[in-house]
């Protein structure tokens, strides 16, 4: 978090700097790698547009936000999260705003779509209430890009501009956590063994990405999903006793399923089944497991509880409000039972952006997306 601070804060000075002297030069350095950055996803990323929603998938509140320039946003992380840090890393000077607060011509930069609890089947999450599901994302994105069109003259020069962005989709979590594995609430269990629902997501899933480049994306990250059978939630759940290894891997391994499907999905895309489009796999599994299992190389002190929250590894319900967080958030991978920290995030967004690894970033990073 440190370094990336500091690159804001040299950014800020030199373009202070360059002001006087002006000139292209210094517009190329404030322009951002990519017009615009369009997201879909679930709490991880949302940064707000629950706030009106009924549903107890909401975080505008203190603590949340209590790392947040900001404050409180409805951010489901002390800080920023992982599209924040990504925003900053593609050089945008602000962050991506919320469907739920953005109009008219501010769209161009990018919208983000997603809403806590939300999952790739629409009844996923509706044992926390309302939010808003990859299909209703979907079409959001559809209604905000006719909108763009008025500013930018035309279909062709609206799919021109819009192949330029980069779109980040991070789902599924929530159609294990607020799904699958909910069988008081949920059926799916009962109907499809572990590798069924996730060909049955997968299906879903690649229809949903395909409306996307439909309606003109073409440079589409999308996120795997992270070993949610090691979050504290399931932690303080888990009524086995093996010392070694606390995760719940039967949820780990339903995980693994779904995210090998995903690559592949990735891959066919990739292969000409949407020509001229380029698709990023991000295997948040393998870079989640190395924050955890290189914790201390990291700076992390603490891996197995949040920051904030109550019950066996401050893991039962989210952070409460008012409640008092941990002092030292940096030393958390967990800020509450679900969500990572901002720490944690921002290095989750440079492996994305940056690394060299295939097991992060798959077939490319994501500066190496943008630059195409
Ligand atoms: C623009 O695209 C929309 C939706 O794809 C279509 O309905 C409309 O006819 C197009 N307009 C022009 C001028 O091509
Ligand atoms: C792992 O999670 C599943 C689904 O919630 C649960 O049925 C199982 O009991 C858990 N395993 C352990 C060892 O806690």
């Amino acid at each position: 978090m440190a370094a990336l601070i500091n690159e804001m804060m040299m950014f800020v000075v030199s373009a202070s700097l360059l002001v006087s002297g002006g000139g292209a030069w210094t517009q190329q350095q404030q322009d951002p790698q990519v017009p615009c950055l369009f997201i879909f996803g679930d709490s991880l990323v949302d940064n707000g547009n629950n706030n009106g929603l009924l549903t107890l998938a909401r975080a505008n509140y203190m603590p949340y936000g209590v790392d947040f320039p900001q404050g409180v946003t409805g951010r489901f992380t002390n800080g920023r999260t992982f599209v924040d840090a990504l925003a900053l890393l593609l050089g945008f000077r602000s962050y991506i705003p919320p469907f739920a607060m953005v109009a008219g011509q501010s769209m161009l930069r990018g919208v983000n779509f997603a809403s806590g609890a939300a999952g790739i089947r629409d009844e996923t999450g509706n044992n926390l209430g309302e939010h808003i599901p990859m299909t209703q994302q979907v079409a959001n994105f559809a209604s905000s890009a006719s909108q763009l069109r008025r500013f930018l003259r035309g279909n062709n020069s609206l799919n021109g501009y819009l192949s330029k962005c980069i779109f980040y989709s991070g789902m599924g979590s929530n159609d294990y956590l607020n799904n699958y594995f909910m069988p008081n609430y949920y059926s799916t269990s009962s109907v499809y063994t572990p590798k069924a629902y996730a060909t049955a997501l997968l299906q879903d899933y690649s229809r949903q990405l395909t409306e996307l480049y439909r309606l003109g994306a073409r440079k589409v990250v999308v996120t795997g999903i992270g070993q949610i059978g090691c979050i504290p939630y399931e932690l303080a759940r888990y009524n086995g006793n093996d010392g070694n290894n606390p995760c719940n891997e039967s949820i780990n391994n339903a995980i693994v399923l779904f995210n090998s499907g995903l690559r592949k999905v990735v891959d066919n895309f990739n292969k000409g089944q949407l020509p001229g489009a380029k698709f990023v796999y991000l295997d948040t599994y393998h870079s989640t497991k190395d924050l955890a299992q290189h914790a201390s190389s990291y700076g992390f002190e603490v891996i197995d509880r949040g920051c904030c929250g109550v019950g066996r590894n401050n893991g039962q319900v989210t952070c409460l409000p008012l409640q008092q967080p941990c002092n030292d958030r940096r030393k958390y991978l967990f800020w509450d039972a679900f969500h990572p920290t901002e720490v944690a995030n921002i290095l989750l967004a440079k492996k994305a952006y940056s690394s060299k690894s295939k097991s992060d970033a798959y077939p490319l990073n994501i500066q190496q997306l943008a630059r195409l």
